[in-house]
């Protein structure tokens, strides 16, 4: 049944979700990547879309910007709508001095600044679902595409008013900053869902490198379909 953020109507979502932020970068991701691709919502312009790729139904579905729209939209496509997994393909600020741009991670550990995933009652560690990585990884290598995997910072401040959040995580690992892993996790966790979220470092926080609009494009895109290619090896596994 339509929610109160997606009109979709019932079984208009594949099991197998992708989660950019950007609802642009949804309907980019369709058009490019997905055969047959229609649109089935656009509340408050959030687009979601259903085709195939290599042959398996596969969705797209914006989360939106932060911690409490990735939330909503999580919650209800797995209540609502039967979604099985969420993979979330995003961007990311590079925290680790190594880490070049244009690097692809994946999150296999969230630490957050947010009380979401204590208030929510999620298990802890917050992490990823064990079979996204290992379909993530067999899809990586089988294209030779570099992932790095690690901790990821999920944070509620874009605009942190000092370099002290930055400083500290950089001391003790943390690879990268973004802000909507840890309620992906956190709410799949929660209803039975799986989950894994893949970044692109497009912004880089220590030396301050960041890529431009053509490039951000181009080099997302490489993530993107290695995210779906991660969405068909792990339906395929569960099937
Ligand atoms: N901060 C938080 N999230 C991000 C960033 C950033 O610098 N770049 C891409 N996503």
């Amino acid at each position: 049944m339509p929610t109160p953020h997606i009109s979709a109507p019932d079984g208009a979502f594949a099991e197998t979700v992708l989660m950019p932020g950007d609802p642009l970068r949804a309907a980019h991701i369709a058009e490019r990547f997905f055969d047959d691709a229609e649109q089935v919502t656009n509340v408050r312009g959030m687009a979601g879309f259903t085709g195939t790729f290599d042959g398996e139904p596969i969705s797209v579905m914006a989360s939106g910007m932060g911690m409490p729209s990735a939330a909503i939209y999580v919650t209800e496509l797995v209540r609502e709508y039967g979604v099985k997994r969420i993979i979330r393909v995003g961007t990311c600020g590079a925290y680790a001095p190594s880490l070049a741009l244009r690097t692809i991670v994946a999150a296999t550990d969230v630490v957050t600044n947010s009380n979401m995933p204590a208030l929510l009652g999620a298990p802890t560690p917050i992490a990823p679902t064990p079979a996204l990585v290992e379909a993530l990884h067999d899809a990586a290598s089988a294209r030779s595409i570099d992932v790095v995997t690690g901790t990821v910072f999920t944070s509620d401040i874009f605009y942190e008013p000092t370099d002290e959040a930055r400083e500290r995580h950089t001391a003790a690992g943390v690879l990268a900053v973004e802000m909507e892993a840890a309620a992906i996790y956190s709410v799949a966790a929660l209803e039975g869902a799986e989950a894994l979220a893949m970044f692109t470092i497009t912004d880089h926080l220590v030396t301050h490198e960041h890529l431009s609009a053509d490039e951000r494009q181009l080099t997302v895109d490489e993530m993107l379909e290695l995210g779906c290619h991660t969405a068909v090896a792990a339906q395929r596994a569960a099937t």
